[in-house]
């Protein structure tokens, strides 16, 4: 396995592949890899010759109140975790290599509004921007054939998906399921955040979300009230909720009774945590 900075270097290796033919899977991560990342990382080598990680803190899709500075950096223990999976590659660049004119000027990928003034974008303004402006960048890189992304960050997995079909960008976009805890939580390299008591209520996020999704498929379509309820259930146990909502699968729009395959999302915060979790429902 090899942990290449450089563009030039990783271009190179990428032609090399290219030239005997091979196909490329692209794993784009921050690091701090879980089971989750490596989820991702083991579905790509049954779906491409070669399999490259990117690890990248992207300060872009952060906010100036975020976490970027205390973001977990792990390469050592990432690396392990990679080379056991028989990884091929890791891209690993700096910043000023991924952005060498800086970030104040820097051309960028404009998710529609319809996407990112909802939800996640609602409360973390410019933050998919950011996403998809990296995301992008990567993908010119290292012309993946496929690109597999985790549904819990659901929204994010719908920007990519809608990035590449208005820029035409040839790659294929796959959303692996979420892995979860024992108890429901899913992983999250945010989950290291807890303290051992917000991590054992924790499981009420995805607990909260089933509840939800069973009252749905009794038949109830009250969405305000099922949300109220849902929140009030939250407070109760001291989550400070940012949004918990039922919509339309497709385009995150709110739904209609003609639609039949629903997502309910939430995010709340735990102290200074903030998780996220969301949870399909086919009607
Ligand atoms: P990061 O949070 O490191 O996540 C990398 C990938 O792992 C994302 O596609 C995310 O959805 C997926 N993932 C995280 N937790 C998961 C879980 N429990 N189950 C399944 N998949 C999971 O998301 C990002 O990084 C960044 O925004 C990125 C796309 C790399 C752009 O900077």
């Amino acid at each position: 396995m090899k942990i290449i900075e450089s563009i030039e270097k990783l271009r190179a290796e990428i032609r090399n592949w290219r030239e005997n033919r091979q196909t490329v899977a692209l794993v784009p991560t921050m690091g701090n890899l879980h089971a989750g990342h490596l989820q991702l990382v083991e579905q790509a080598k049954t779906l491409a010759d070669r399999v490259v990680v990117s690890i990248f803190v992207n300060p872009l899709q952060f906010g100036v109140n975020e976490d970027f500075d205390k973001y977990p950096r792990t390469l050592q223990q990432d690396a392990e975790k990679l080379e056991f999976l028989q990884t091929d590659l890791i891209f690993y660049p700096q910043v000023a290599e991924l952005y060498p004119r800086g970030m104040t000027h820097l051309t960028k990928v404009i998710v529609p509004n319809y996407l990112k003034e909802t939800l996640c974008g609602r409360s973390r303004p410019g933050h998919f921007d950011g996403v998809t402006t990296v995301v992008n960048i990567l993908f010119q890189l290292v012309q993946p054939d496929k690109a597999l992304f985790g549904l819990k960050d659901f929204q994010q997995f719908l920007v990519i998906q809608r990035m590449v079909a208005d820029l035409h960008i040839p790659v294929e976009i796959i959303g692996v399921p979420t892995v979860r805890e024992i108890d429901g939580l899913a992983m999250s390299s945010r989950n290291q955040y807890l303290t051992p008591e917000q991590r054992q209520r924790a499981p009420l996020l995805f607990q909260t979300l089933q509840t939800t999704q069973q009252q749905i498929l009794q038949g109830q379509t009250d969405v305000r009230a099922l949300c109220a309820q849902a929140i009030a259930q939250l407070q109760q146990h001291d989550f400070k909720v940012d949004y918990f909502a039922i919509r339309r699968q497709h385009d995150l729009a709110a739904i209609t009774p003609m639609d039949k395959s629903l997502i309910i999302l939430v995010a709340a915060w735990l102290d200074t945590t903030r998780l996220i979790d969301n949870l399909a429902c086919q009607l």
